[in-house]
Formats: C-alpha cells, structure tokens, sequence
C-alpha cells in the first residue's frame, strides 16, 4: 500500500477458498468494514503463506480452522501470519498506527473486538471466537514483543510458530532422552517446521537429524547442513535398523509404512505433527512399531512453564530463535509480491507442493 494513500479509501478484498475443493478460489470485494464501539480495524500489510496454512484447511472442519474468519456457506478464510496496522479504533486502550503479529486472514483488513489489552497483547474476545485456541486471538504489539525486530519482520512471519513448535517438539524428545533413541527420523525435510527441529535436534546434541525428502528437494535438504543424513522416501530401507524416533511432518501413509515395516520394533516413538502430503491419505493401521501420537504443543509449553517458570521459558525460545534465524540468512531466501494473481499463483503452488523449498512467500493484498 502507498502511505500516502488514504488507508480507508481503500477497498476491502478477501481471498476465499471453497470448502470442499481447495482448488477452488475466489476474490471478494466490498466496503470496508465499519466499526461498532470498542473494536477495532486492522489493515493488513503483509503475510506468510506455507504448507502449514494448507493444513489448516484440512483440519477445518475438525480442529475450527474455518471459524476464525467466518464467511459465506460453502467458503473458507484460510488464516495466515500476517502484520497489521490499526487504522480505525473505536477502543479506548488501542491506538491506531499500532502494528501487530498475529493470526488474520488473506484480506485486507480484519475487524477485531478486543477483551484484554495489555503492552504485551491485544486479545481478540469476538462471540466466534469461543472454543477457538487462545493463542490465535492474541495480536502481539510489535512495541511489546520481545522477539521483534523489524529486519526480522518477513523471518518471523514465515518461520516463528513453526520454529516454536518444532523447539517444544525436540524439547519433549529430549526430556524423554529420545526414548533411548539416537536418531530423529523426520520427513519433510524440506519444510520449515522441519528445517527447525534438524537444527533444534543439533543444537541439543544428544541425537542425530536424519532427513527424508522427494528427489526435487533432496540437494535442498543436504545443503543445509543441518541434518546429519538425509535420504530419499525410496530409500529408507537403506537406514541402519537401530533404535530410532520418527518425527512425521508429511502425513503420508505409504511414508509412515515404510519407516515403521524398516524399523518394526527399534522404532521407539512416533511423533506426527504435519500433513504436508495431504493428498495422501494418513494411514498406520496393522502397522508395527509403536501408534503415532500427535504432538501437542501447548501440553509442553504447561510443562516447561512449571518446569523453568514462564519467564525462563520465553528466555530460552527467544534465544534460540534468534540462533535459527541468524542460521536461516544462509539459506531462507525471501519472496515478496503483491495483488491478486500473486496471491493466487503462491496459493495454488503451496497447495500442490510446486514451491522452492528455499523460497519463503511474502504477499500483500
Ligand atoms: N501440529 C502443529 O502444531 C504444527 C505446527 C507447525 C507446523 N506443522 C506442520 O508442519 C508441516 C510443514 O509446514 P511448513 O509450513 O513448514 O511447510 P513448508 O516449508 O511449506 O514445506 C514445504 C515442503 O512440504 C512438502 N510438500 C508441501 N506440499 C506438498 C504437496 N502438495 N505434495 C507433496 N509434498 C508437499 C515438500 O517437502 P518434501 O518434498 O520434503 O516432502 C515441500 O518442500 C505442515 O503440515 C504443518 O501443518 C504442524
């Protein structure tokens, strides 16, 4: 957006998706919205778009991905990490010209009604936003957020929950020792929340990354030098059969059979976290080894919140943090673009896994 231009004259535009076919796109127009005492507008500057948004479509329906951002029968707002600005505040402890991270959809603006506000957040305390994971209702201030730092801005749309979810995911194998493991078998090693936990299991240093990846993406993926080997999904049955903990990213069924019959029972834990071939189906029934267990993030958070005190806990996240980003200048390269053709071409090449794996897709509307 031009900042010499009037923000409100601009028109609202949202990006939708169709529920059943996520193929399926459309732009909606309209005005933009008009505030009801004690909310208040965003205009969103830019956001992120990875396999893990795609996730959230297929799980919807089951875990209320759609519910964020409400929309006609039949569509979907897809939500994304994304900066903001309020330009329009109808309340009294939120000024406009605030920027913030947080959860929004692909639009333009986004209306929220907020409950807590405080330097550190802005909670968005919407009717349906009920039974809807809190952590998605914070806006984080940037003036208040201890991680911020506005080089950073496209590093932390990109990869920061994916860089967190994946430092709780090594820091709950690690607690348990890797369950006497001393390799972290993890698929997708092209994706980021992958890339993440590699270079989570290095720096922890009890257990080596061992990569698993399609063919396009395996000279990515040796690159990096995070992992300690990779190899391709054909491949694993050239692993040595040793005790072993598989971290799945990829969701796929012929993937998850393959490393469960090569490791039977020296597999040690099964760890699913991400479906990025969602069009392959999920599936480890009559398989041997141990049942995959679905990570739970904020169950860990609990834990290491006890553990260490949130303070300390924040501490060690952000320290991190910063040593993944500073390691990803090496390799994250930073993709901008703008208007509707972008967003739909970066769209449709997310979904069907077309993108470079190096590229991290940054769109404004
Ligand atoms: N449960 C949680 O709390 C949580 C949190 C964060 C992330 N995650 C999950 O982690 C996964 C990775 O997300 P990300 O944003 O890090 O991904 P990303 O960087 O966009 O990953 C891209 C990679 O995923 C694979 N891929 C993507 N789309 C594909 C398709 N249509 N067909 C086949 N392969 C495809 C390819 O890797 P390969 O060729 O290497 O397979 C591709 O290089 C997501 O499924 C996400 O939901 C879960």
């Amino acid at each position: 957006m031009n900042p010499n231009e009037d923000p409100l004259a601009d028109e609202g535009l949202a990006f939708e998706v169709g529920r059943s076919d996520w193929k399926q796109t459309r732009f909606v127009e309209g005005p933009v919205p008009d505030l009801a005492p004690g909310q208040v507008l965003f205009r969103v500057d830019r956001f992120a778009l990875t396999a893990n948004n795609i996730s959230y479509a297929l799980s919807g329906d089951s875990l209320g991905y759609w519910r964020f951002f409400p929309c006609e029968a039949g569509w979907g707002r897809i939500p994304v990490m994304g900066f903001a600005e309020v330009i329009r505040s109808t309340h009294p402890e939120v000024a406009e010209g605030t920027r913030c991270f947080g959860f929004y959809p692909m639009a333009r603006h986004l209306v929220i009604q907020p409950g807590i506000v405080s330097p550190a957040q802005i909670v968005d305390a919407a009717p349906h936003r009920a039974g809807l994971a809190p952590v998605y209702a914070q806006y984080l201030p940037t003036t208040g957020d201890a991680v911020y730092a506005e080089r950073r801005e496209d590093a932390i749309l990109l990869m920061r929950g994916l860089f967190m979810t994946s430092f709780l995911a090594d820091d709950f194998l690690a607690d348990q020792d890797y369950r006497g493991a001393r390799s972290v078998v993890i698929s997708s090693a092209s994706s980021k929340t992958s890339i993440a936990l590699a270079f989570q299991v290095k720096q922890t240093g009890h257990a080596r990354a061992i990569g698993l990846t399609s063919a396009r993406n395996a000279e990515f993926v040796r690159a990096l030098g995070f992992y300690d080997r990779v190899v391709l999904y054909d491949e694993i049955a050239s692993l040595a059969q040793e005790p072993a903990v598989f971290v799945d990213m990829a969701g796929d069924g012929a993937v998850t059979a393959a490393v469960h019959r090569h490791f039977g029972d020296a597999l040690q834990y099964d760890c699913a976290i991400g479906a990025t071939h969602w069009s392959a189906a999920r599936n480890s029934a009559g398989l041997p080894g141990p049942k995959p267990e679905f990570f739970f993030a904020p169950a860990q958070i609990v834990k290491r919140s006890k553990d260490w005190g949130p303070q300390r806990l924040s501490e060690r996240l952000a320290a991190a943090w910063t040593k993944f980003c500073d390691a990803s200048d090496a390799w994250l390269h930073v993709v901008r673009s703008d208007g509707r053709a972008a967003l739909e071409r970066v769209y449709q090449d997310t979904l069907a896994g077309r993108t470079d794996p190096a590229d991290g897709h940054i769109v404004s509307l």
